[in-house]
């Protein structure tokens, strides 16, 4: 499973490629205006700087919501970079967007998908990720690993490429369920990524053979 951080900051990006399994980077409009990124150029300077960090896809969202302005927002996005993700909303709008972008070649991230039938039409229309958002499911009481086994199943019913990135993850067991049912990418915070290597008996366990060493270093 691919690793994506969830994040603008380009702290947190550094510290998490720093870790050696970054594949990739995903924003969104909340997270850009968290880190007091406003105005068009000092957008685009973001995300060049957040392509010179990481080797990887990384996922730039558009604002527009009709067709005309997704295409132009989204081309001038993808010619940022060779590695700029366009990412466009589950609207009627947006999968006529991704099905402009997917005959041009350029890369697409569905967002705010929260359902199978959703989730084929991305699929349908080319869209290379399609993003469920799982802890915002949790929180109305739905089962988003069910939706991930859903569209799974039918991804490989009908050979679908579009990869299936598993958003809004909030901790580590999400990545960990995520992996076992076939999730092709994870984009978490950088808080869930580090949570993914603690355990208390590691730190136990690493505390007693650094004592046991340096007593034996004393006789
Ligand atoms: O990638 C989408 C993600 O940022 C949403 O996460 O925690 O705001 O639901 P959250």
């Amino acid at each position: 499973m691919k690793f994506f951080i969830d994040t603008a900051s380009l702290s947190q990006i550094k510290e998490a490629n720093d870790l050696g399994v970054l594949d990739g980077v995903t924003t969104n409009p909340s997270l850009m205006a968290k880190e007091g990124i406003t105005g068009e150029q000092n957008i685009i300077q973001h995300y060049l700087d957040i392509c010179r960090i990481v080797d990887g896809d990384v996922s730039a969202e558009v604002i527009s919501t009709d067709f005309k302005n997704i295409i132009s927002e989204g081309e001038k996005l993808a010619g940022l970079h060779k590695n700029i993700v366009v990412k466009v909303p589950m609207i009627k709008e947006g999968v006529k967007a991704i099905k402009y972008f997917s005959e041009k070649g350029i890369k697409t991230n569905c967002t705010l998908v929260f359902s199978a039938s959703q989730a084929m039409l991305a699929a349908k229309a080319g869209a290379t990720y399609v993003s469920p958002f799982i802890g915002r499911l949790d929180d109305v009481s739905t089962d988003g690993y069910e939706l991930i086994k859903s569209m799974r199943l039918i991804f490989n019913n009908y050979k679908f490429k579009t990869q299936i990135l598993a958003a809004s993850i909030r901790h580590p067991m999400h990545v960990v369920k995520c992996a076992e049912i076939g999730a092709d990418v994870a984009t978490c915070p950088l808080s869930t990524i580090l949570a993914l290597l603690k355990h208390p008996l590691t730190d136990i366990g690493l505390a007693q053979f650094l004592a046991d060493h340096a007593k034996g270093e004393k006789k």
